[in-house]
């Protein structure tokens, strides 16, 4: 199988035992009780969003937290600082959408100057970018990905329920020529939808230094309209079709996440395929998840919350919110099925009274 988990373009392949902070004191990193170091925090800054993916939320939106249970700018920041002190090095910042959050560039900028941290990434629907490309660099951004399930305006319109194709292709386009480091694209493939953009989704990466993500889906919809069943397309179904379509690729380096990433020779980008359902990433695990309203998630497939907001509107001190983190992490299960055998059987409900309503309150 084309796969290649020696070489992590933006993530350590050895983490340090101990992590140096800023104050010169050393702290444990975090761990699991596998062994398992974590460095990666995703943060949803937001639950909202510009779009309304049919797979992700009902054309009338999810019921969003109000806006006083939102994370603040000083909050985020904080929780990335007191994330270095324990060897957190990457931050992405994930949503809903997070463009529609005025202080990104606070952020990142905030993100980016924190000592330990490495790398300042984002996920986003690329529709508002062009108002802010140029901010958002020279804040210090070092990653950008953007979540294009098909370059067909209507079937976009019929995925997103929202137009804009033309927008995000250019502003692909122009991260590239603003000379963003690492342009990602992120496809969602599902059967008998946009299976037929594979092959046009591949060659794109012949003239563009962008790596497409083909990603599995995950039946986390609200409406549940998609269901696994008929739509479902397997990480091993893309990657032999791939495979079959251009045979001379060769592996290439990747994240953690890229769990089958490859290249075809002398072709400008690369091409990855996220097992997100199948789960084969799990035992690689490096990410933590903070949500919109400020509670950590241990792995995306386990409803349990660790309420991080109550801590620090409470006043607790750093230790604190390293504890929170440090028993989160210390009861993550072994892989995505068993998170959700055990949340399932907690029958733990999120904020919209449903087992994981919306991707948009986890942040993917
Ligand atoms: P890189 O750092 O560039 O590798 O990005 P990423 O894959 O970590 O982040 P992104 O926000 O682009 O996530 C893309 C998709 O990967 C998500 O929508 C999920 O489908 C999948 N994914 C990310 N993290 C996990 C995870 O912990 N478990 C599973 N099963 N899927 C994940
Ligand atoms: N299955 C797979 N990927 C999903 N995303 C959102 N919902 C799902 C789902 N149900 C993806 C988005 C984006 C990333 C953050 O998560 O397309 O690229
Ligand atoms: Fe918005 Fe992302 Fe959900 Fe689509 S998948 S509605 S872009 S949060």
């Amino acid at each position: 199988m084309l796969q290649n988990k020696a070489h992590l373009d933006d993530t350590p392949v050895t983490p340090p035992t101990v992590a140096p902070t800023a104050s010169g004191l050393s702290l444990p990193p975090l761990q699991d009780k596998f062994g398992r170091t974590f460095d990666y925090v995703r943060i949803a800054i937001t639950d909202r969003c510009n779009l309304r993916c049919t797979y992700c939320m009902p054309e009338e939106g999810v019921e969003f937290g109000h806006k006083d249970t939102i994370i603040t700018t000083a909050e985020t920041l904080r929780i990335i600082a007191v994330l270095a002190k324990i060897g957190i090095k990457k931050v992405r910042f994930t949503g809903g959408e997070p463009t529609i959050r005025k202080d990104l560039p606070q952020l990142i900028a905030g993100a980016a100057a924190t000592p330990g941290i490495k790398g300042v990434h984002l996920t986003t629907n690329g529709l508002l970018l062009h108002r802010m490309a140029k901010d958002l660099l020279a804040a210090g951004l070092t990653g950008i990905n953007i979540s294009l399930d098909s370059m067909d305006a209507d079937r976009f319109m019929r995925i997103t329920r929202r137009p804009g194709v033309e927008t995000v292709l250019n502003n692909i386009q122009l991260a590239l020529d603003a000379g963003y480091p690492r342009v990602k694209v992120n496809v969602v493939l599902m059967r008998g939808f946009n299976e037929d953009e594979l092959e046009k989704f591949t060659c794109y990466t012949k003239d563009h230094a962008v790596t497409v993500r083909f990603i599995e889906f995950m039946p986390f919809d609200a409406d549940q309209i998609w269901g696994t069943g008929d739509h479902f397309a397997s990480a091993e179904t893309i990657v032999n079709k791939i495979k079959s379509l251009y045979p001379n690729i060769g592996p290439a380096p990747g994240t953690r996440t890229e769990h089958h990433i490859f290249k075809v020779p002398g072709w400008a980008g690369k091409i990855a395929v996220i097992p997100a359902f199948t789960r084969s990433l799990c035992g690689n695990c490096s990410r933590i998840r903070v949500t919109a309203d400020g509670s950590i998630r241990n792995c995306l497939y386990s409803d349990e919350q660790y309420n991080l907001r109550q801590i620090m509107r409470a006043g607790g001190s750093d230790d604190d919110m390293i504890a929170l983190f440090r028993k989160a992490f210390a009861e993550k299960a072994i892989d995505g099925y068993e998170s959700k055998k055990l949340s399932d059987a907690k029958g733990i409900l999120d904020t919209t009274q449903q087992h994981r309503g919306s991707m948009t309150q986890i942040g993917g």
